[in-house]
């Protein structure tokens, strides 16, 4: 049986930043108060989507209620005022990530469809039969069915960077995959479902030493950790804005300018073309040449309010939370003796993921509604990384810089009670 209290000793007891008031950052956001079952939401589900603080949904509000109208066609004053509120937001983005040019900011739904459209645009042009694609073993579906699909249709090869029993690349295996037939790497920053912290700015190193650009799946690493394009010299840098405590239904895609404009359009429509006759459409500048149609305003002006509210509270405010949270979850719930961390890499994100002796992680996630605890069970979305270790699916709970240690000892009481009722 872990008592909280004695847990809760000096081991424990980073320092944390002093102006890091979670309890103040709380009631900022509203769904945070709420109950759940007649209990107290303990929301530890924050690598499925994040909750959103009120700032987020005023500024969706404001939009909705004194700017709303559609961009760039327009020259009446509302039109004028939304393309001021959505071109804003895009350089509040390429300022969050240190991007060269808002050029490099494409605006697209989330994470996935900007993997999608590299393997639509940049792949369908440059990726031919004989090929390779470089991928590793614990990306996310989104980062692995878009490349199958290409060499599907080019003929070109899929190869995997394998990981070690903690959840880590083999760096060998690596270096011994890129040659001089690899077209691209496309690889995830943070895994979802281990929390591995991968080494991306090494492997865009080595890739790069073989002229070979980089895409690099950073759904679950921009919530938590600075990103910084230029400093990591990425090729292609992918994120959605709800993991990030913005809207659902927006994403950025990062891309490197000269890749860009190498590249073949992804959809067909308006606003990505110059001039269109029925014999030639001449396409737009970027980034509107990969933005077809209407896009999602509302939904840019709320990822950008997102950013600066993770601004203000400081990417190094946020890790030092995050980090105790995370060392506190692992150490607290290692105690509880049927209980395998799955994802033990030296370098990890605020994921917690871990199997039961005989009990399926269903059973677990059930209970642990009943309580108000929201975690997710199920293959996360990464199965390979499931078969890697032989095992159906996990539970998994992730951190925000919103949750606290209470929360995680309602986790640990919430397993401990699982496993009675189970025994
Ligand atoms: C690592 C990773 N990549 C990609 C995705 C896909 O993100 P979205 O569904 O927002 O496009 C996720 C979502 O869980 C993820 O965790």
């Amino acid at each position: 049986m872990v008592i909280c209290a004695v847990i809760a000793c000096d081991h424990f007891m980073q320092k944390l930043p002093q102006n890091f008031n979670v309890e103040k950052i709380r009631r900022d956001f509203p769904i945070l108060q709420r109950l759940v079952r007649g209990k107290p939401l303990v929301y530890l589900d924050n690598a499925a989507t994040s909750q959103k603080p009120q700032a987020v949904l005023d500024a969706l509000a404001h939009y909705y209620e004194a700017e709303n109208a559609n961009v760039h066609r327009g020259v009446h004053y509302l039109s004028e005022a939304a393309t001021n509120a959505y071109e804003g937001s895009r350089e509040i983005v390429r300022r969050h990530i240190n991007a060269a040019s808002v050029k490099e900011i494409i605006f697209v739904r989330g994470t996935t469809e900007g993997i999608n459209l590299v393997a639509h645009s940049y792949g369908r042009k440059h990726i031919k039969a004989g090929d390779e694609i470089v991928i590793s073993a614990m990306e996310h579906h989104s980062n692995i069915v878009p490349w199958q699909l290409l060499c599907e249709e080019t003929g070109a090869k899929l190869r995997v960077i394998p990981i070690n029993d903690a959840g880590e690349w083999i760096w060998e295996e690596a270096v011994k995959l890129l040659n001089r037939k690899t077209k691209l790497v496309a690889v995830v920053h943070v895994s979802n479902s281990l929390g591995t912290i991968n080494p991306i700015k090494k492997l865009i190193a080595l890739a790069h030493e073989l002229g070979v650009p980089v895409l690099v799946d950073g759904a679950q690493a921009l919530p938590h950790m600075r990103v910084d394009v230029r400093e990591l010299d990425c090729d292609f840098y992918a994120f959605s804005g709800h993991k990030a405590f913005g809207p659902t239904g927006i994403g950025v895609l990062y891309g490197k300018e000269a890749w860009l404009e190498k590249m073949a359009p992804y959809q067909g429509g308006g606003d990505m073309i110059k001039s269109v006759t029925f014999e030639k459409t001449t396409f737009n500048d970027l980034p509107y040449r990969f933005e077809a149609g209407t896009p999602d305003i509302a939904g840019a002006v709320g990822l950008a309010r997102a950013l600066e509210y993770i601004s203000n509270l400081g990417y190094e405010a946020i890790d030092a939370h995050e980090h105790d949270l995370l060392n506190y979850a692992t150490e607290t719930l290692s105690t509880l003796k049927p209980l395998r961390l799955i994802g033990t890499a030296k370098d990890k994100a605020s994921v917690v993921s871990f199997v039961l002796d005989g009990i399926h992680p269903h059973d677990v996630g059930t209970i642990l509604d009943r309580d108000g605890i929201a975690i997710r069970t199920g293959h996360h979305c990464t199965q390979p990384v499931m078969q890697r270790y032989d095992i159906p699916a996990t539970s998994r709970a992730s951190f925000a810089f919103y949750n606290t240690r209470a929360e995680i000892d309602a986790l640990v009481r919430g397993v401990e009670q699982v496993l009675k009722i189970m025994a």
